[in-house]
């Protein structure tokens, strides 16, 4: 009998080192095996491709840094000023890379001081492959000689393309720069932009603070762009990140890309719902247009608070669709205390009225609550069970509803 068990215990231990390596090569917990605790709520700031492209230079990263403060974008929770592409030249002898001294003649660390200085963080761009989408030089095997500089001039998020990258496998390619972020001894938060090719959903979670889903965002509501096919309308956007709720959390975001608001492609109404439906999807708000001069609808709407607060929801989940019928949605996100983001969707060319009940709330009818709406900043008749707006075209209504305490 004690032959029995020895050899039932053997079998079961033979078993699970044999199950050990298998289980592990198809998780990417070996190559990060924890989070590296930043972005517990989806990043905020500015990043200068939307408007600027090429064209950045340190003015223009200065006026805008200026401009966040001023404006009160900084306080508002708009935290990382990043330069996207087009910033470097080349590589020095040994290896460094080398910004484009025209447009950054003071040198990307004057810059993230001067940054600093104003009460914000710093971002920069890099890409896995040997050059950028702009055909500046990449990281590829520079990965941590490149974390390293990031790290001395005071970088503290990553933008991390994916052009020029070959046969490169994403989930090694970006869990090497990964590594080489945690070794360089700062907090850099990694924003991967592979676009959801290789589904960084599924893999990412401990690699990553935030992963492109999509090709990037084009500034139109639902117009296509018939010459370029890999950019996104705002709707296109919407239907290809609504699915990936369940996969975004504190630390780990589905990014729906920079935000296009005040560049002028899209109607007031049309830039509202593409602002509320980034934050009801728990999107990371990085603002993409000229922030130095932008105007007053603008203004108001990159600093609607109230609809911050629900992207910036310390409970980390993503809202989701829980309605459709033709162009009228209604969406949903818990929040931290118990109560509910409301948006009512009308994507149609006429208004509409749009209903949401308590079951697609998750609440049952007799729940009682306060209802604010976070576009006139009011608070509304008392929340009984459903409630009704005539949203305009290309529009929403946005609303936040607590519930009433429980009664003892
Ligand atoms: C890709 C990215 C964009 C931007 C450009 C820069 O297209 O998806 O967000 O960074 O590269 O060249």
């Amino acid at each position: 009998m004690a032959r029995v068990v020895k050899l039932m215990l053997w079998l079961a231990l033979a078993a699970n080192l044999w199950a050990a390596p298998a289980l592990a090569e198809t998780t990417q917990e070996v190559v990060n095996k924890a989070p590296n605790g930043l972005a517990p709520t989806p990043p905020m700031g500015w990043n200068s491709w939307n408007k600027f492209a090429c064209d950045n230079n340190e003015q223009t990263v200065r006026a805008t840094a200026d401009a966040m403060v001023a404006s009160g974008m900084r306080d508002a929770g708009y935290q990382y000023v990043v330069i996207d592409d087009c910033w470097q030249t080349a590589r020095d002898a040994e290896g460094v890379i080398v910004a484009d001294a025209q447009k950054f003649p003071s040198g990307i660390k004057a810059l993230a001081d001067y940054v600093h200085s104003r009460g914000l963080k710093f971002g920069i761009y890099s890409d896995a492959g040997r050059l950028t989408c702009g055909g500046r030089p990449a990281s590829e095997g520079h990965e941590y000689q490149d974390a390293i500089t990031y790290a001395r001039w005071g970088v503290d998020y990553l933008k991390y393309d994916w052009c020029n990258t070959g046969d490169r496998n994403a989930q090694e390619a970006y869990a090497v720069m990964a590594d080489a972020l945690r070794s360089s001894g700062r907090d850099i938060v990694l924003s991967m932009c592979e676009w959801g090719t290789a589904k960084p959903w599924l893999w990412a979670k401990n690699t990553g603070n935030l992963w492109r889903t999509t090709g990037d965002i084009f500034d139109s509501f639902s117009v296509k762009d018939p010459k370029r096919n890999w950019a996104h309308t705002v709707v296109e956007i919407v239907d290809l990140n609504e699915p990936l709720w369940p996969f975004a959390g504190p630390g780990h975001w589905n990014d729906a890309d920079m935000l296009e608001v005040g560049n002028g492609g899209m109607s007031p109404a049309e830039y509202r719902s593409h602002f509320s439906l980034w934050a009801i999807m728990a999107s990371p708000l990085m603002a993409g247009n000229d922030i130095a001069h932008m105007d007053d609808a603008t203004r108001s709407i990159l600093l609607n608070t109230d609809v911050i607060a629900v992207d910036q929801d310390p409970l980390g989940v993503q809202g989701r669709r829980v309605w459709k019928d033709g162009d009228r949605e209604v969406w949903v996100k818990p929040l931290a205390d118990g109560g509910r983001a409301l948006l009512l969707f009308n994507r149609g060319d006429a208004a509409a009225a749009i209903r949401a009940t308590a079951d697609q709330l998750g609440w049952p009818a007799a729940v009682a609550g306060n209802v604010r709406d976070l576009w006139t900043h009011r608070q509304l008749a008392r929340w009984s069970g459903s409630i009704e707006a005539t949203v305009e075209p290309h529009g929403v209504a946005m609303f936040r509803i607590e519930p009433d305490p429980p009664r003892r």
